[in-house]
């Protein structure tokens, strides 16, 4: 049942172009027009949200984050992402016109039911973005759009993560559709790139052999940082989160921002740290500012593993590890950049001598609060 892998986490990760494409298969028509009927809220309904809230756990709430960014940039509808177990306990503000997003991937995850519960006696509309069919999550939610990811049997969630993302930007795109902003060249030509994306998740996974090898040789590190911007920064969260559940490692990530107001007091010689280098297109400031960042920390000792677009050659001479992924949109770029972090973990947990698909003290899905 592990089609010839050694785990399922693997099989998983081996699996996502598949559940990318079959979370976009029936939702974009033939004009490159996304068609979202089976999410039942109607279109009025969808013109009038004056607010989108997303709540969510672990790594869904990374995808959440990410979705943020998306929404509010296509959209320009206000979005907040939050933790669903905070959420609950801190008398959020929710109306008729407020659309809250679940994402679960088990649909069963108690802090988010209870968020979700929370909102909707507030009097807001609750999608629920769910890989699970007929689960409570989606069942308590005014609509639903399902992930196509598969049953994901490995606690480390991967592939699911990806086709929430893809989900959100589907959900995310519609509204831009429906509500008709300035950026609809923009929503036309990511439509476009994300019907290609499986593609470009496919390549990524073709060039993993040398990062298996990095995470081999860090097999006895006791420290991974993880830096990240904008949409890099749940990325790097989510890189952290890979690390710390299956190879049992201090791992944190950061916005590479924040760097000098604190966490650069960490860097010492040879601590490895990851950065995910936004695209030096369109946003390159960014690109510059962490080009800089990955200076620094070089300069104070710490073993360089950057992730960064190809043909991307500002970054080259400060990596002293140079993991290359495709050029994809700005807020793609999670769709790949993931990837190779996943790939990483799930390396490390194994050198390391732990039970990839089972984790100690975790489980797949956390019906308690
Ligand atoms: C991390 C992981 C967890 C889940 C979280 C939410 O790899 O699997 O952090 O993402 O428990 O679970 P769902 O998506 O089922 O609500």
């Amino acid at each position: 049942e592990k089609g010839g892998y050694d785990y399922f986490m693997l099989k998983e990760i081996a699996e996502q172009p598949k559940a990318v494409a079959d979370t976009l298969l029936g939702r974009i028509d033939a004009a490159g027009s996304l068609t979202l009927d089976e999410l039942r809220i109607p279109d009025s309904v969808l013109r009038e949200v004056d607010k989108v809230v997303i709540v969510a756990c672990g790594t869904a709430y990374h995808a959440g984050m990410i979705a943020k960014l998306a929404i509010e940039h296509w959209t320009r509808i206000p979005c907040e992402t939050e933790l669903a177990s905070e959420f609950r306990y801190r008398d959020p503000i929710l109306d008729q016109r407020t659309l809250v997003i679940a994402i679960s991937q088990s649909g069963e995850t108690m802090d988010t039911l209870m968020a979700l519960r929370h909102a909707r006696e507030q009097g807001a509309k609750v999608l629920a973005v769910c890989n699970t069919n007929g689960s409570t999550i989606p069942r308590e939610s005014d609509a639903v759009l399902y992930t196509h990811a598969g049953p994901e049997v490995a606690v480390a969630s991967t592939k699911a993560f990806l086709t929430q993302l893809v989900a959100c930007y589907l959900v995310a795109l519609y509204l831009g559709q429906v509500r008709g902003t300035k950026w609809g060249d923009e929503i036309r030509a990511v439509v476009h790139d994300l019907a290609a994306i499986a593609t470009e998740v496919d390549r990524v996974l073709e060039t993993m052999e040398p990062v298996r090898e990095l995470a081999r040789s860090l097999a006895d590190k006791d420290t991974v940082l993880f830096l990240g911007r904008h949409v890099g920064y749940p990325v790097a969260l989510e890189g952290a989160l890979k690390l710390k559940e299956l190879a049992y490692m201090h791992a944190e990530g950061f916005a590479a921002g924040e760097l000098k107001h604190g966490p650069i007091a960490l860097i010492e010689e040879d601590l490895p740290v990851v950065v995910v280098v936004p695209s030096p297109r369109g946003r390159s400031v960014l690109h510059d500012k962490i080009v800089s960042n990955i200076q620094e920390i070089r300069a104070r000792g710490a073993r360089t593993i950057v992730i960064a677009e190809e043909g991307d050659e500002a970054v080259a001479p400060y990596a002293d590890h140079l993991i290359r992924i495709p050029v994809t949109p700005t807020l793609l770029q999670p769709l790949v950049s993931t990837v190779p972090l996943q790939v990483f973990a799930c390396e490390l947990a194994t050198a390391r001598g732990n039970e990839v698909d089972q984790p100690r003290n975790l489980a797949k899905s956390v019906t308690v609060e």
